[in-house]
């Protein structure tokens, strides 16, 4: 395992099947967790326009559609690809080890937005 960070485990692989995500908790934060053709992605759950939640939207390839005003986002970066003016979404390091996905929490003060918090 990369350094000796915390790594939080927050599924099994084949809970995700290829094409679809989900949200997952990640230290109190929601983050969007994406199977991209076997290769897994995490952004935060919070849409860089109005904050709604983009794992109610829809994932096209590479890209996340948000619900509300239909913003969308590279689901690799975090970057807003197009709709309304919208702040980039932080993106998280993912690791699959085994049958476990992990992923990286953010540092506080991190780049992009925070994660929506429940
Ligand atoms: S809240 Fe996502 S596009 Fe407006």
């Amino acid at each position: 395992m990369p350094g000796n960070e915390t790594w939080i485990t927050v599924c099994s692989k084949d809970d995700l099947a290829p094409g679809t995500m989900r949200w997952v908790s990640v230290n109190g934060e929601r983050v969007l967790l994406a199977n991209v053709e076997g290769e897994f992605c995490a952004v935060s759950d919070r849409c860089g326009h109005q904050f709604a939640s983009l794992s109610r939207g829809r994932l096209n390839g590479h890209e996340v559609e948000c619900p509300l005003h239909f913003a969308t986002f590279d689901v690799r970066t975090g970057k807003c690809t197009g709709g309304p003016d919208s702040k980039d979404i932080a993106c998280y390091q993912v690791l699959v080890m085994g049958d476990d996905v992990r992923i990286k929490p953010r540092k506080p003060g991190g780049s992009g937005e925070a994660g929506l918090k429940f």
